[in-house]
């Protein structure tokens, strides 16, 4: 039998309830298998800050890197939370695993599952992936401030853009659109970012020529977004930066049934670190601790890292799983555990 050691970090707010459910699920998806997931918890998040201090020790980052692979469920406090002033525990927690980790496949795919409540009247069929990259762009900490406080203050934030960077996603995302319906979108803003989205749209011309198969289109973002509106069905795989994939993602997730069932991976294909697995929502302090959270997301996290490791049946059990849920769903409103205890309940049907 096969032993897979998961780091899990349910973090703060509802992090901590959607992790729960989603624990539930991959349980009960592996139950019959033979695979055995020996999980480690870690207490990291802002919780973990007002109690000691740390964000994230290097002994933290060791015993995590022992890992195959990283649960998350959310990161961050009360945003104003005056206790939290000096802590940046999105910079010090989430960014420094996903840089260490070298996370630079941010996948986050979007999906519009029958039933799904979302805000378009006709949206047709809604399914593509935004390869986010994840380790450079606005992200990396390349900024600074001087003559602070003053009238005269200037604030950068340098977005790194190396073309060893850009290549190792754009190669990925190619990749994959060969695997999907063979069409890729460059969302930059190149008429305004000309050094930046011009190392993106050069890389993506080379690239392309080796994939005779694969239809290239660019958007500029402003324009992706009324796209993302309007024609969602009109992507498969989107690659882009750091800060517009983020954008764009919640937008995504909007778009097809509400950011709690937008699930994320951050990948390191080279497997040389584990990768994560997480919800692209945060920990959504307005609803903390009521069982309000939508679980969904998190569970097809699961079903992404089952996929990541190779254990494609029992991935497409709890997609499946969820998929059904979805479509009969309704409008009661269900607590948090209810919605994984269903969940649950499918699989072991
Ligand atoms: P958020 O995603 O936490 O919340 C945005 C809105 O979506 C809120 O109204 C929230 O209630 C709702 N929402 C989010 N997840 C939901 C779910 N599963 N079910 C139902 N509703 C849900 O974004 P925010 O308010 O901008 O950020 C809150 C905190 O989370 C901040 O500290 C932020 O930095 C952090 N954050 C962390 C991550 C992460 O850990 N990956 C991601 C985004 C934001
Ligand atoms: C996300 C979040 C993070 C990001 C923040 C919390 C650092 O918004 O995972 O989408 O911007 O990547
Ligand atoms: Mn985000």
């Amino acid at each position: 039998s096969r032993e897979v050691k998961l780091a899990v970090i349910p973090g703060d707010g509802i992090g901590v309830e959607v992790v729960a459910e989603a624990m539930k699920v991959l349980d009960a998806a592996t139950a019959d298998s033979d695979v055995r997931f020996e999980k480690t918890p870690f207490s990291l998040g802002a919780a973990r800050y007002l109690e000691t201090g740390d964000t994230l020790t290097d002994a933290d980052l060791d015993a995590i890197k022992a890992h195959d692979a990283i649960v998350l469920g959310a990161v961050g406090g009360v945003p104003g939370d005056p206790r939290l002033k000096d802590a940046n525990i999105e910079r010090g927690l989430l960014l420094k695993l996903r840089f260490e980790l070298d996370h630079y496949v941010n996948l986050r795919p979007s999906k519009l599952y029958a039933g799904a409540p979302g805000p378009l009247a006709n949206p047709g069929e809604v399914d593509f992936v935004v390869v986010r990259e994840g380790t450079e762009g606005p992200y990396v900490g390349n900024g600074g401030a001087i003559r602070k406080g003053t009238p005269h203050e200037v604030a950068n934030e340098t977005s790194v853009n190396t073309a060893f960077g850009v290549e190792r996603v754009v190669r990925y995302a190619f990749a994959l659109a060969e695997r999907r319906r063979k069409k890729l979108t460059l969302v930059h803003k190149t008429n305004v970012l000309v050094h930046a989205g011009g190392i993106w749209q050069r890389i993506v011309r080379e690239v392309a020529e080796e994939h005779p198969e694969v239809a290239v289109d660019y958007l500029h973002v402003d324009a992706a977004t009324i796209f993302l509106v309007t024609n969602p069905d009109r992507f498969d795989v989107i690659v882009t930066d750091n800060l517009f994939g983020d954008i764009l993602t919640d937008l995504a997730g909007a778009v097809t049934g509400g950011i709690g069932l937008a699930a994320s991976g951050n990948i390191n294909p080279d497997g040389a670190f584990p990768s994560m697995f997480e919800p692209v929502h945060g920990s959504a302090p307005d609803i903390a601790g009521q069982q309000k959270a939508d679980p969904t997301a998190a569970i097809l996290s699961i079903a992404m890292l089952l996929d990541h490791l190779g254990l494609h049946t029992e991935s497409t059990r709890v997609t499946r799983a969820v998929e059904d849920d979805i479509a009969d769903r309704g409008e009661a409103a269900r607590t948090t555990a209810q919605v994984g205890d269903a969940i649950v309940t499918r699989l072991q049907a």
